[in-house]
């Protein structure tokens, strides 16, 4: 029957047994969440991206993740007003299982894991980058052929970015506080990094740097905010963690607001303090912070800067891996997905076998892949999200009056529809390849569904 592809999932029942059922651990409150949520937020984006995206904009970079903010935080109060009220691990899977139909769900799940696997694939890559540099500079030289993938300089395999996958997931199996700990050590070193960059920076500022501001105008600005939405992305994985949230009403918006917050401000500090160091047509490299140092003769704060960058780097992969997995979990538990993907460990309450796929598979993209062209499909991911989330808000707030809301989106539907309508304003101006490839992804879990659910069929009619 075509028309069951539309079935929605009880939010009644589904809130009952989320009450009654554990099965995940509740270790997180809001500390652990805004953690978590900067562990996912600050990596390439402002390590290695803000440098190509200040060669298009100029000094006026800062105006451009100003502006990113400012959308991401409309995006944030409408996650944060439905996780808090719908306290469920898949965080947008989950959401439009229950607003739009199991069919718009499974879809809102495959894009959402392509986004998890290209960052987590993607990132791990730049993290091989920044150690090969790192431990070269220290005398130490590894063999091409290890240290790219096939075809890429004499490569055959990515061998420092698949160790860091395979050992963040074994981090991941081993259950949630270790995977905090971890988490929480890189948070520490990287945002410490960030704020050194700060402070040493500033001493170097040259006024001169700031003029002309905005060189290439308007769409200048407007390219520097499409590149530098990948620097935010993250801040919506925290909702992933609803089941593993104590107090997840009063948690959740904290977790998702808080880490936004923090992490745009430390952003447009760095892009005042690095554009103010720098010429900005000398910006085009992929380690523009550290170059700024480099720069201006700080060479000896270059070293601490790529530590920071190698912890940012490691931890936006690792809680990219742990909501890929948490998404299959979810997928699975509901009876799309088979079951093995949400059996949880009775030691490690961890879903060990999703964590070990996901982990799995983004090691080979890693290793084998140099996924350069795209990466932008995360931008594109991210701003589909923000349509669905704000058309989430809207239409729960019409089927669910009564529902229970710790936190409130403001000025609904004022907000929701204001961000929907930037969303698909932004989505026109990504390029023509970006979306092509993202449809063709689209297509292929839209197969997917059909064929696991002629399976399912086949299954129930064997069990009568
Ligand atoms: N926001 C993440 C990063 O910049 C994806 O690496």
């Amino acid at each position: 029957m075509m028309e069951d592809i539309f079935n929605k999932k009880c939010l009644e029942n589904a809130l009952a047994e989320n009450r009654t059922c554990e099965s995940l651990n509740r270790t997180l409150g809001p500390i652990g969440l805004i953690l978590l949520g900067i562990g996912a937020i600050i990596g390439a984006g402002i390590f290695v991206i803000a440098g190509v995206a200040s060669v298009n904009t100029g000094p006026a970079l800062i105006i451009s993740f100003a502006i990113a903010a400012i959308i991401c935080v409309l995006a944030a109060l409408c996650y944060a007003e439905v996780s808090a009220s719908i306290p469920i691990a898949g965080s947008l899977y989950t959401y439009a299982y229950m607003t739009m139909g199991e069919i718009w769900a499974w879809l809102m799940g495959w894009i959402m894991m392509a986004q998890y696997l290209i960052i987590a694939a993607v990132v791990a890559i730049g993290w091989s980058s920044y150690v090969v540099g790192f431990i070269s500079s220290l005398g130490i030289c590894l063999p091409a052929a290890l240290m790219g993938p096939p075809g890429f300089n004499g490569g055959l395999i990515n061998l420092p970015a698949v160790m860091v996958v395979l050992f963040l997931t074994l981090i991941l199996l081993r259950g949630m506080t270790g995977s905090c700990q971890v988490n929480a050590l890189m948070v520490f070193i990287k945002v410490g990094a960030v704020i050194f960059f700060i402070l040493v920076g500033m001493t170097f500022i040259n006024p001169l740097n700031y003029i002309p501001f905005a060189p290439f105008g308007l769409s200048g600005i407007a390219l520097g905010v499409a590149l530098v939405f990948f620097a935010y992305n993250g801040f919506d994985t925290v909702a992933q963690a609803a089941e593993e949230t104590k107090d997840p009403g009063r948690s959740l918006p904290i977790g998702i607001i808080g880490s936004l917050g923090i992490c745009a401000l430390l952003y447009i500090l760095v892009a005042v303090v690095m554009m103010g160091m720098v010429p900005f047509n000398l910006l085009n490299t992929a380690s523009p912070i550290g170059f700024a140092l480099q720069y201006v003769g700080a060479k000896w704060a270059f070293t601490i800067l790529s530590i920071g960058a190698i912890a940012g780097l490691t931890s936006v992969t690792l809680v990219n891996l742990y909501t890929n997995s948490r998404t299959l979990f979810a997928i699975s538990r509901d009876g799309l997905l088979p079951k093995i993907f949400s059996n949880v460990s009775s030691k490690s309450k961890v879903p060990v076998f999703s964590t070990l796929f996901i982990g799995i598979i983004a090691t080979f993209f890693a290793g084998f892949f140099s996924l350069s062209n795209i990466f932008e499909i995360v931008n594109l991911v991210m701003l589909i999200s923000f349509i669905v989330i704000a058309a989430t808000v809207i239409l729960l707030r019409k089927q669910e009056p009564q529902l229970e809301r710790p936190f409130k989106c403001p000025f609904v539907p004022v907000l929701p529809v204001l961000l929907i309508i930037i969303s698909i304003l932004l989505i026109l101006q990504l390029n023509l390849y970006v979306v092509g490839t993202f449809m063709i992804w689209v297509l292929v879990g839209v197969a997917l569904y059909f064929i696991l659910k002629k399976y399912r069929k086949n299954d129930q009619k064997e069990v009568i």
